[in-house]
């Protein structure tokens, strides 16, 4: 059985120094764990997954295989920006799957939350499983597990959902950040070179859009979604916001409302801007944003994002409302 407690003699890593010390102990870990064999890991472009990547890149170069898969739920830029920073700055061997179709044909007419969430962690099994297949003398699989999905549910990370691959793709885990914290995580990978929009990325749920694109998605409404998004990121770091709010999103309900568009009466659909403040996610307060702020990101997504006739921020704090919307 593998040891799955932080030994008690391992420093915090705070420092520059004691990241790359990390670093330098990891590489040769990882060497010697897998020789000349070749490791396979889920890339999403989130910070785990994205330092392990790094590691793993400095460590054994191409014989790592990331596979990038974009379910077509991602933010505006997220799947461009994993391979520019992985194919093209890091000489990555990614295979990227754009599988948008076929996740959001799985969901058509689908309303339900948690059905939602599970079409799309099992489709996301299930498409990296046909890509694994497809590659030879895979030994390995590496995974962005860290020390808080270990204490909250075990060896599999906390959010992914679903189960896992089938018995015959159970690979050796290869899992070089699973003692460290977030903040230790974050060291690490500004020290492996990565770029800081993905190392302080905030938390973006594995389901991605498809929970805050309320109800049955559509192509449309999860399109005006990303934009407003997009939108909202970038006015929040106009604004100097993005270090300042733990997470900050928009989403869309499933019901129109009327508005006036040159002249003439239409039946659009409201975007709801949600900002939250937490230490654990588990209680959340809203920040009281500066009314100049938030009036010209409404009047950017009105006069920018085709389909929406109204922009509402949601006020509640984390209990009684949670985070998320469904
Ligand atoms: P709630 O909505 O429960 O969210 O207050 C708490 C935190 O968890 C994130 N979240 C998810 N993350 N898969 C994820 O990986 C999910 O299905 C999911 N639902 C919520 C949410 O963004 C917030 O940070």
């Amino acid at each position: 059985m593998e040891n799955n407690k932080r030994p008690d003699s391992m420093t915090r890593i705070t420092t520059p120094q004691q990241a790359q010390q990390f670093i330098a102990e990891q590489v040769d870990a990882i060497r010697a764990q897998v020789g000349s064999k070749k490791v396979l890991l889920a890339l999403s472009g989130g910070v785990d997954s994205s330092v392990v990547a790094a590691l793993l890149i400095k460590a054994i170069g191409r014989q790592l295989v990331c596979v990038h898969v974009n379910h077509g739920l991602m933010r505006k830029g997220e799947s461009e920006q994993v391979l520019e920073v992985f194919r093209n700055q890091l000489d990555a061997n990614l295979v990227y799957v754009d599988a948008t179709d076929r996740f959001l044909d799985k969901l058509a007419g689908v309303k339900e939350p948690e059905q939602k969430r599970k079409i799309i962690g099992s489709e996301f099994i299930r498409v990296f499983e046909e890509e694994a297949r497809k590659l030879e003398g895979i030994e390995f699989l590496a995974q962005g597990t860290i020390y808080p999905d270990i204490l909250e549910s075990g060896p599999v990370k906390a959010h992914h959902n679903v189960g896992g691959l089938p018995e015959d793709l159970r690979f050796a885990l290869v899992e070089p950040v699973k003692f460290l914290f977030k903040d230790e995580v974050r060291v690490v990978g500004i020290e492996l070179g990565l770029p800081e929009s993905m190392v302080y990325r905030q938390p973006f749920p594995g389901p991605g859009l498809g929970v805050r694109c309320l109800g049955a998605i559509t192509r449309d409404r999860l399109g005006a979604l990303r934009e407003a998004d997009a939108i909202l990121r970038e006015e929040f770091e106009a604004a100097g916001l993005t270090r300042k709010v733990w997470q900050f999103f928009t989403v869309i309900p499933d019901f129109r409302s009327t508005g006036v568009k040159e002249g003439r009466r239409v039946d659009d659909w409201p975007v709801i801007i949600r900002a939250v403040n937490t230490v654990d996610a588990m209680t959340a307060t809203v920040p009281e944003l500066d009314w100049a702020v938030l009036q010209k990101i409404t009047q950017r997504i009105l006069a920018e994002v085709p389909g929406v006739c109204r922009v509402l921020y949601d006020l509640s704090p984390k209990p009684v409302a949670t985070i998320e919307w469904e």
